[in-house]
């Protein structure tokens, strides 16, 4: 920990030089959340926010490594901003995902030794310990450990937005899908207490909050390792508990929650769904694959059947229920017929959005020790296809829209038309419509959708 009269030293020499802070980040909204309480910590220490890279003087980049595509985004930009560090007084941070790959922080050592701090996730908090070293000291700083992970409570934090917040609940993942970093790169599983929680929800609340969304790589086992190991005494022990309590905050008008799996996506979570309002009718459920054999290769735990049972039961348990998946195409060893398995699933299953990826090989996975990974051209091609397949399903689901009333959340002004606001139906679909007089950003205002537009809509406020 810092001393305070280090704090007051570093602080005043952050103020006296006017300095700002930027940060860039990729990845997840795990990665976004954990970037807000960077930024937290940041304008604790006297740095104010700036616009854009050129305009600071501490530039932090909150790396993700779950596909290729986002690393090499990463080298990309600390290259952009070599020249920027010749020009004036910069300190730049790579953190994150990334850097709990040792392969990637000698990459970054060598390639880029203009780079003066190098943390991780489990160090994110020592960020002010990390940037005094760099001032007072003028050391370069490496702080990355590998261990299971702890919780650390009560970090200062700066929200991106007024309306909508983001609130994890747990970190980590035990699951080991045989293709995915994160367990490797984010640590063991563990759950925040729910007081915890509860306490920042109705913080937010009191502070004019009306939408969370609960965040974990595995929203719907929260407090499930606890409760495996006995250390569970208190009455909220499981994920459809939480949603009770947290619908029970007044205020939180909106409640979403990523990634729930479709293996512990238990009754009492689609009970809890069904009773609370509150809670929106577009439920995340990764599919990744609709082959029974790639999915078992995946290690997740489910098969197509199984699925699909799934879906049918939440679609009888929750009226209006939407759905939105993640996709993966070209898992090792997958064949044509495992590929149209995937098709048949998004053909039966009434998909509101899909996220669909490329598998991208990332060492230390079991995956990416297999021998038999499907040639780059064939998953490009069939991606193409699944794309292809997505989106006459977006314009036949569209159309049911027209027409159609929506009580929809005034996120702010739309990004193409400044004369015009924005905000999302409950199923995710961004509408773009006329303000009406006395309307403010945060309100919920009833939308009457007029014109579909593919990937928005436009809408008209009704009187
Ligand atoms: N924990 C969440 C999401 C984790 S990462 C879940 O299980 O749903 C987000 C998505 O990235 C995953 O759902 C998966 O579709 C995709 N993904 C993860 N690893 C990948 C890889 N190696 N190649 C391609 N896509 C990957
Ligand atoms: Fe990765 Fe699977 Fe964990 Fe999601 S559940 S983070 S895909 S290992
Ligand atoms: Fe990426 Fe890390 Fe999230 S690897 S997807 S930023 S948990």
């Amino acid at each position: 920990m810092l001393e305070k009269r280090e704090v007051q030293e570093i602080t005043e020499k952050i103020q006296s030089k006017n300095w700002k802070y930027h940060i860039t980040t990729f990845g997840c909204q795990l990665n976004e959340n954990d970037s807000e309480k960077i930024a937290g910590m940041l304008e604790e220490l006297g740095f104010a926010k700036a616009e854009n890279e050129q305009d600071a003087n501490f530039l932090v980049f909150n790396t993700c490594c779950v596909r290729e595509n986002a690393e090499e985004r990463l080298f990309g930009k600390i290259g952009e901003v070599k020249n920027l560090k010749k020009a004036k007084d910069l300190i730049i941070a790579v953190g994150g995902c990334m850097m709990q790959e040792k392969l990637m922080v000698q990459k970054i050592k060598k390639s880029y030794p203009y780079v003066d701090i190098i943390f991780g996730t489990h160090t994110m908090q020592n960020l002010p310990q990390d940037i005094a070293k760099v001032l007072l000291e003028k050391e370069k700083v490496r702080d990355v450990i590998d261990i299971d992970g702890e919780i650390y409570e009560d970090l200062p934090i700066k929200r991106n937005s007024q309306v909508s917040a983001n609130v994890t609940i747990m970190y980590g993942c035990n699951n080991f899908c045989t293709y995915c970093i994160v367990p490797y790169v984010r640590g063991r599983e563990r759950s925040r207490k729910p007081e915890k929680i509860l306490e920042e929800v109705q913080h937010l609340a009191q502070n004019g909050y009306k939408e969370i969304t609960l965040l974990g790589q595995n929203v719907n086992s929260y407090m499930r390792t606890e409760r495996e190991n006995g250390k569970v005494d208190f009455e909220i022990d499981s994920f459809a508990k939480l949603l009770y309590a947290v619908a029970k905050i007044d205020g939180i008008e909106k409640i979403h929650f990523i990634s729930p799996h479709p293996k512990d996506f238990t009754d009492d979570v689609i009970e809890a769904i069904s009773k609370i309002d509150k809670i929106s009718r577009i439920v995340h459920l990764p599919l990744q694959s609709g082959s029974s054999k790639v999915l078992r290769e995946m290690n997740r735990k489910y098969t197509k059947e199984q699925y699909l049972a799934l879906v049918d039961k939440m679609m009888e348990k929750i009226p209006n229920l939407m759905l939105s998946t993640d996709i993966i195409v070209g898992f090792p060893g997958e064949t044509e017929e495992d590929f149209e398995d995937t098709l048949d699933v998004v053909r039966k299953v009434n998909f509101e959005q899909i996220f669909m990826f490329i598998y991208s090989t990332r060492d230390g996975t079991v995956a990416a020790t297999r021998e038999d990974q499907v040639p780059e051209e064939i998953k490009h091609q069939r991606f193409d296809r699944l794309k292809e397949l997505y989106e006459s399903k977006v314009e036949e689901n569209n159309e049911k829209y027209i027409g159609t009333f929506h009580s929809i959340l005034i996120e702010g002004k739309s990004k193409n038309d400044a004369n015009m606001l924005t905000g999302r139906t409950d199923t995710n679909k961004v509408v773009v419509f006329e303000p009406k007089a006395d309307c403010q950003i945060g309100d919920i205002v009833k939308v009457k959708i007029t014109e579909n537009h593919k990937w928005y809509f436009k809408g008209e406020i009704e009187e």
